[in-house]
C-alpha cells in the first residue's frame, strides 16, 4: 500500500497514458518521457531544476482560510513552492543558480545564492532558506528572504523536524549541524561523518548518504546503515516523502526508486524510470498534488483533478482504502483541488 501511496501521481499517469499497471500492488511501473506532458507544466528554466520544495504548513494549508478563497481559480494552484536552479555537470557538480518561490504561476528568485529550503510541518508558516553565506527565513508579504540568525556558513542541505524549532543543516565540508539558539549557534551532530545529503522523515528520523552511496538513518537509538539496497550504484537521491508516509522515504538508486524505513530495512517501490525520464527533482509533500522537475520545467500534478477526470473508474480500486489520507488533507482544507 505504502508503494502507490507515495508515487501516486506517476502511477494515476501510468493508469491514464496506458502502461501495463494491473491493479495488484506488485505491478512495476516504468515512467518514460510520457508521463511529462506539456499541459502539465508550471514553470520553464534555462537551468536544471535540482530541488522542489512544497511546505506542508499554513503557508499553503491554513485551516482557518474562507471556503470563497479556495474556490477562486481552477487551472492555476495556489500552492506556493520553492525550487533551486543550477547547472549540473557530467560529474553531477552544481553551479547554483539561485533559490525561487513559485505561485500562481509567477516566479520569482528569493536569494540569488540559496541552495535548499526547509518548511515544518505544523500550523506556522515558516520557510528556511538556506545559502552559501548562512541562513534565512521567507517573508511572504513582499516574497523576500530575510537573515535568520548570525551563521555564515557556506550551508549546501537543509532539514526541518515536523514541528518545533529543531533545524538541522548540511555544511559545504559536509558537517551536520544541529542549529540552536534561534539560529545563532550550531551544533555537530554526534557519529555523522561526510554527509553528503540530508533529510527527515515525519517522525524526525535523519537519512544521508555518505561518499560510498550507502544510505544510513539516524533515530532516537543511533545510526543505522539501510541494508537491501543495490551496492555501488553511480546515483543516490534522498527524497522528501508525502506527510502521509510516517516513517520512512523513497530513495532514487540510479534509476530505480526504493522505500528506506528507520528501522533499517528497505524495499523496491515498483517504480523504475527510463535513463532519460528521470526527474531533476521531487515535491510529493502534500501526497494529492505533487510536483516533479524534469528536463528543466517543474510538472504539477494535482490528484484529485486527475481523479475526477476521465480516468475515475480505473482509480476506484486504488483508492479503496486510502480514504483516510484523503480525508486528512481534505480536513487541513487544501487551497485548491
Ligand atoms: C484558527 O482560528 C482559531 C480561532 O480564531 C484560532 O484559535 C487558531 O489558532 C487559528 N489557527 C490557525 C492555524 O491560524
Ligand atoms: C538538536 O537540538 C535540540 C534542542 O535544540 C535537541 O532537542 C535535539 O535532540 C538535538 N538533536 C540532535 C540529533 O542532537
Ligand atoms: C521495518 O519497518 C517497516 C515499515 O514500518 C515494516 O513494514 C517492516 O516489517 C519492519 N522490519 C523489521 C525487520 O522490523
Amino acid at each position: 500500500m505504502m508503494k502507490s501511496q507515495i508515487f501516486t501521481a506517476l502511477l494515476l499517469v501510468a493508469l491514464a497514458v496506458g502502461a501495463p499497471v494491473s491493479e495488484e500492488d506488485d505491478e512495476k511501473v516504468t515512467v518514460t518521457k510520457n508521463f511529462f506532458p506539456d499541459f502539465l507544466i508550471k514553470y520553464t528554466s534555462k537551468h536544471d531544476i535540482v530541488k522542489i520544495i512544497v511546505p506542508i504548513n499554513s503557508l499553503n494549508f491554513d485551516e482557518n482560510s474562507s471556503e470563497s478563497e479556495s474556490n477562486s481559480k481552477e487551472t492555476d494552484s495556489e500552492v506556493t513552492i520553492f525550487f533551486v536552479e543550477a547547472d549540473v555537470d557530467e560529474n553531477g557538480k552544481r553551479d547554483y543558480k539561485g533559490l525561487y518561490v513559485l505561485k500562481e504561476g509567477k516566479s520569482k528568485m528569493i536569494l540569488a545564492n540559496g541552495v535548499d529550503a526547509a518548511a515544518s510541518c505544523d500550523d506556522s508558516k515558516k520557510v528556511y532558506l538556506a545559502a552559501t553565506d548562512g541562513l534565512y527565513t521567507y517573508k511572504d508579504d513582499d516574497k523576500t528572504a530575510v537573515k535568520y540568525g548570525s551563521l555564515t556558513d557556506n550551508i549546501k542541505g537543509i532539514a526541518k523536524e515536523k514541528s518545533g524549532d529543531v533545524l538541522y543543516i548540511l555544511t559545504d565540508d559536509n558537517n551536520v549541524y544541529n542549529v540552536t539558539n534561534n539560529g545563532n549557534s550550531k551544533v555537530k551532530v554526534d557519529g555523522i561523518e561526510n554527509a553528503q545529503q540530508i533529510v527527515l522523515d515525519y517522525s524526525d528520523n535523519l537519512y544521508y548518504y555518505t561518499p560510498d552511496k550507502k544510505i544510513h538513518v539516524k533515530t532516537a537509538d543511533g545510526i543505522t546503515e539501510i541494508t537491501g539496497l543495490p551496492a555501488n550504484p553511480t546515483k543516490v537521491n534522498i527524497i522528501r516523502p508525502p506527510f502521509i508516509i510516517e516513517d520512512g522515504l523513497p530513495i532514487l538508486i540510479d534509476n530505480v526508486a526504493y522505500i528506506a524505513y528507520s528501522n533499517g530495512t528497505s524495499e523496491n517501490s515498483d517504480f523504475d524510470f527510463e535513463a532519460d525520464a528521470i526527474p531533476t527533482a521531487f515535491g510529493m509533500e502534500p501526497a494529492l498534488i505533487q510536483y516533479y522537475a524534469y528536463n528543466k520545467n517543474i510538472y504539477e500534478y494535482n490528484i484529485l483533478a486527475m481523479v475526477l477526470g476521465e480516468i475515475l473508474d480505473e482509480l476506484k480500486t486504488f483508492l479503496s482504502g486510502k480514504t483516510d489520507s484523503i480525508q486528512s488533507i481534505a480536513t487541513r482544507k487544501k487551497n485548491k483541488v
